[in-house]
């Protein structure tokens, strides 16, 4: 574990939904200096292989945790981590903190008993899902479905773009058309791009519907991880918090609104 108080938590996603999961981590730590990644060049993860999805996600944590040094990981993405967690904690000598789909917490909160998941392709078939189905969930009905188009919807909403409200109509429908849908009280957004479109999804799901993601749980555990340490996080223009992408693409100047919303004031290329 390093000393140093400059060395940033990293948080890793395939693209902006790991922003969803900064929000709750900054306002737990705002002196936590931070170093966002997205990867972007492989984006979207949901519909990739797991073996891709794998060689992909520990490549590049293994060449962020030599360069740059953190003092902890955060896979902010439940289709990487549900996928890759296990191994890139094996290569890797820094924390690593996940993101999965929370079930337990909603299978606490649901009254009907009917929850349903929204996560990627990728997400919803993973056998760490049917686990934690079966850990915390046995006992109710968990109804998965997969919305890869919500990946899209929550990209262009962070760039300032238009977002087609037939997209957030289309996932509450599908959900609601599976067997016991109509009584889903409780949905979990198991994908973390899709927590930045709640506000969407609960206008398309009506007020019956409560949401629940991974990010409050991931802001307690890094703040416990990191209990006693020192931060250095320096504001401004002498250097504020940094995002790297894989891929250098001039559309994504149209995201600095946004990352400056999370205290990111740089965008480079990784
Ligand atoms: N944000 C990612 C997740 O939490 C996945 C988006 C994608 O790349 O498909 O699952």
């Amino acid at each position: 574990m390093t000393s140093d108080p400059a060395a940033p938590l990293l948080l890793f996603d395939s693209g902006v939904g790991g922003l969803s999961v900064l929000g709750k981590v900054r306002a737990a730590l705002p002196d936590a200096p931070v170093m966002y990644v997205s990867d972007n060049a492989g984006l979207p993860y949901g519909t990739k292989t797991e073996a891709q999805i794998a060689a992909r996600v520990s490549g590049l944590l293994g060449r962020l945790t030599e360069r740059f040094r953190p003092r902890l990981v955060c896979i902010a993405c439940n289709t990487a981590s549900t996928i890759a967690l296990a191994s890139v904690r094996e290569v890797l000598e820094v924390p690593i903190v996940g993101t999965v789909p929370a079930i337990k917490p909603a299978a606490a909160m649901t009254r009907s008993g009917v929850i349903g998941l929204l996560g990627t392709e990728a997400t919803i078939r993973q056998a760490y899902v049917d686990r934690l189905e079966a850990e915390f969930a046995s006992d109710k009905r968990l109804l998965r479905h997969a919305a890869p188009e919500l990946v899209a919807a929550a990209e262009a909403k962070l760039r300032g773009g238009p977002v087609d409200p037939a997209v957030f109509a289309r996932a509450a429908a599908a959900l609601r058309a599976m067997p016991d849908g109509a009584a889903i009280d409780t949905v979990v957004l198991a994908c973390t791009h899709f927590s930045l479109l709640e506000t969407e999804l609960a206008a398309a799901f009506g007020p019956s519907v409560r949401f629940i993601d991974g990010s409050d749980g991931i802001a307690r555990r890094i703040a416990y991880l990191t209990d006693g340490q020192t931060w250095a996080r320096r504001d401004g223009e002498a250097g504020g918090d940094l995002a790297l992408f894989t891929r250098g693409d001039p559309a994504d100047a149209a995201l600095m609104p946004a990352l400056a919303a999370y205290g990111i004031d740089r965008r480079v290329m990784f």
